[in-house]
């Protein structure tokens, strides 16, 4: 059998291993990639295209960004559709500046593979039979490569094996525990070479189902429909996909979309998913290994992201610094954001589909809140609200955070949160009282403070799963600017 020792063996070679891989060659930190697929699987799968603002800065920091910044088209807003009308949700304006990037998760998978041969980092694709072992002391990663058994010995493991990996799996069931949901549809995607239809993205909400209008290029499109679970994307000709799309999307989009053959066509299915923790001893999890949001609001790959630099600070600072501070809050602070993220999918994908067993009080309430949605861009007045409400107060953590951490999409949920309350109202809805500036009041009694120290469903999850929902039924309407 062949061994080898490095300091890091990195489990997949999707975007969380590659940047996670990147990212410690730079520091100096010795580190090895173990794929299962080949290099020419791992580029074919078409999948994220939106970067929020950190994401880019990290790619920035791990230096694969050159050819982001030439060729990504930056957004400063995203559209929603709705009731035959379009609305324009202003990222920039909302979030004092922030904006994201389109770029696909393709291009962002072969910078990071081309860097990392250019610069003789080891990957080893088509490992077969991987498997991870004792991670509470000496943790080593085995695979057949070519027929021959070989083992890495190493400090560290990172599970960046995405949903289906066998990183997770290989944790004993008492040391972790989960949570998932699995939505009655899915996404149909189709690619195509065709200019797209809109500068910036439509989300669609339609009596038939969702309907997302995005992009990869000035040249290139990417449009998914909602679909049922069980469908087959070769059930599907061009033309039946186009129909659909066209019925779903508001009348200009209808009007103007220019269609043409397709290049992929795929469905995926929609899952809200989190493991609880994300370490266990010198095996730490992180992108989809440990969580997946559904695609609806842009953030699985920006999880990822965030959970690679966390991360790689950490090790960093064990290697260079020799403490294991950041290693032991990596998993906190990572579920911290990762359950804002959550609770945001949470919210925006009911939304935003047909839900097959609604009854109509559920659509005609679904149709209330996006009338909120709809009302307060055109307004104007939220995202004035919101800086005023920020310049004013310095926004206390979870305020602060909850606009930081969602980055722009949390802004969507806050405008519409905040449409129709005075400025005092708005402080009060998120859980500021006016008379305690910097000191969050705890709405319903539950723990903000403490929730991101402790990281998970318990206190942040839970907390936001049922405190949002309440608080906007029960403040938002009645309430005027
Ligand atoms: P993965 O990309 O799943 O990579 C895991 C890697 O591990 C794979 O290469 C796999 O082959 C490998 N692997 C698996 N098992 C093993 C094993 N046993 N041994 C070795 N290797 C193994 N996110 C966004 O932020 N924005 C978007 O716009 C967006 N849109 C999306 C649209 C769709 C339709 C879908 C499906 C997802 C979308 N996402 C989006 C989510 C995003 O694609 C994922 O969150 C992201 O791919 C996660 O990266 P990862 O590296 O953690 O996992
Ligand atoms: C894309 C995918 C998404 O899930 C999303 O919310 C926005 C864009 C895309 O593939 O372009």
């Amino acid at each position: 059998m062949e061994t080898r020792r490095v300091q890091v063996a990195i489990v997949g070679a999707g975007p969380s291993g590659l940047l996670l891989g990147q990212l410690l060659h730079r520091a100096g930190i010795d580190n090895v990639i173990v794929e299962q697929r080949s290099a020419e699987y791992v580029l074919g799968r078409i999948r994220a295209g939106v970067l929020e603002q950190t994401t880019v800065d990290l790619l920035d920091e791990a230096g694969v960004a050159a050819r982001l910044h030439r060729e990504g088209l930056i957004h400063e807003g995203t559209q929603m559709a709705f009731g035959g009308k379009r609305y324009q949700i202003n990222f920039r304006k909302l979030t004092g500046g922030k904006t994201v990037t389109v770029y696909g998760q393709t291009e962002l998978t072969r910078d990071l593979m081309e860097v990392r041969q250019e610069e003789g980092a080891p990957t080893i694709y088509e490992a077969l039979d991987v498997s991870v072992h004792g991670f509470d002391a000496n943790p080593v990663v085995r695979f057949h490569k070519d027929g021959a058994e070989q083992e890495i010995g190493c400090d560290f493991i990172a599970g960046c094996d995405g949903y289906h990996g066998i990183t997770r799996a290989s944790v004993p069931a008492a040391a972790i525990r989960t949570f998932e949901r699995v939505y009655p549809f899915g996404w149909l995607g189709l690619l195509s070479e065709t200019p797209p239809v809109s500068e910036e993205l439509i989300y669609c909400n339609h009596p038939r189902g969702f309907a997302l209008c995005s992009m990869r290029s000035p040249t290139r499109s990417r449009y998914y429909v909602q679909c049922s679970l069980d469908e087959k994307a070769e059930s599907w000709t061009d033309q039946m996909f186009w129909d659909e799309l066209r019925r779903r999307v508001d009348p200009e989009a209808a009007e103007t979309m220019v269609t043409g053959p397709s290049i992929e066509k795929s469905v995926a299915p929609l899952r809200s998913f989190v493991a609880e923790p994300m370490r266990f001893g010198k095996l730490f999890l992180a992108g989809d290994a440990a969580h997946i949001v559904p695609p609806t609001g842009a953030k699985g790959l920006n999880l990822a992201a965030s959970d690679v630099g966390f991360l790689a600070r950490a090790l960093v600072e064990f290697y260079r610094d020799k403490s294991s501070a950041g290693l032991d809050r990596y998993s906190g602070r990572a579920l911290c954001r990762i359950w804002k993220a959550e609770r945001f999918s949470w919210w925006f994908t009911p939304l935003m589909h047909r839900i097959p067993e609604d009854v109509p009080r559920d659509v005609r309430a679904r149709s209330s809140q996006l009338s909120w949605v709809g009302r307060s861009p055109s307004g104007g007045w939220p995202a004035s609200t919101i800086l005023s409400a920020r310049r004013q107060l310095s926004w206390p953590v979870e305020a602060g955070e909850f606009i930081d951490g969602l980055s722009v999409f949390g802004c969507l949920f806050l405008s519409s949160f905040l449409n129709g309350c005075s400025a005092s109202e708005a402080r009060q809805a998120v859980g500021i009282d006016r008379g305690a500036v910097g000191k969050p009041r705890t709405p319903q009694g539950l723990s903000t403070g403490s929730s991101c120290g402790a990281g998970g469903l318990s206190t942040a999850g839970a907390s936001g799963l049922r405190w949002w929902p309440v608080s906007l039924s029960s403040k938002t309407v009645a309430l005027q600017t």
